[in-house]
């Protein structure tokens, strides 16, 4: 299993500790939650952050758009080290022209999908993308509850991407937890993103591990 920590819950008046900990921690990915006040009710971080994580670690950063016209940003993003970028399908005017300019970047592309969206969003780009981030929350804020039935649509994501012979991974953000990882790997996942679980615990490394280990 893939696991994306999302610094959305760290601690941000102690975040070279908290790169710290993911660093001697086997989380595969640090996952940036992008949070515009637009697109989501909330505001989050941006390129100071991104810029000041990626001196300090060698993982992958994973980012995650949740803002309108991302396609004004790209080039600002990946000059301040995204390696994968995920736009919301639902911001997107011309998500393929997006998708294809993101990889031109150098970085891999993703879809994410808010719980109203229909996996069939996905046929037209399911060869062009390299990843879908199937939100089980509605995005905005960490700590949610996961939406039961991200399951089912997990699975329906899953077989229209064998169905289109994508190569594409799929990615599943929000109300991750050691209690229903497992369920979600079954259901076809390949990435969990994870930050509420990760950072409200006692020892966050013993649960990337446990994480990683389903
Ligand atoms: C929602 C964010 C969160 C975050 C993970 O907008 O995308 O889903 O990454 O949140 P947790 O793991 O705290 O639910
Ligand atoms: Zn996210």
């Amino acid at each position: 299993m893939i696991i994306a920590s999302s610094i959305l819950s760290a601690d941000m008046s102690n975040l070279r500790s908290e790169i710290e900990m993911l660093n001697g921690s086997i989380t595969d990915w640090v996952h940036f939650d992008i949070m515009d006040g637009v697109f989501v009710p909330n505001l989050s971080f941006g390129f100071p952050i991104l810029k000041a994580v990626r001196k300090h670690t060698n993982k992958p950063l994973d980012v995650h758009l949740m803002m309108v016209q991302p396609e004004r940003y790209l080039e600002q993003f990946c000059a301040a080290g995204a390696d994968i970028l995920t736009v919301q399908y639902e911001a997107c005017t011309h998500l393929h022209r997006t998708l294809e300019q993101i990889k031109q970047l150098g970085m891999k592309a993703g879809v994410a999908l808010n719980p109203h969206t229909p996996v069939s969003a996905l046929e037209e780009v399911a060869t062009t993308l390299d990843m879908v981030l199937i939100m089980s929350v509605n995005p905005g804020f960490g700590g949610q509850a996961f939406i039961e039935n991200s399951y089912d649509k997990i699975s329906r994501t899953r077989e229209l991407l064998l169905r289109k012979k994508s190569r594409a991974i799929i990615e599943v953000d929000g109300g991750v937890t050691l209690t229903n990882a497992l369920q979600i790997k079954a259901a076809g996942a390949d990435v969990l993103v994870v930050g509420n679980t990760i950072f409200s615990a006692p020892n966050p490394q013993e649960v990337i591990a446990l994480l990683a280990s389903v």
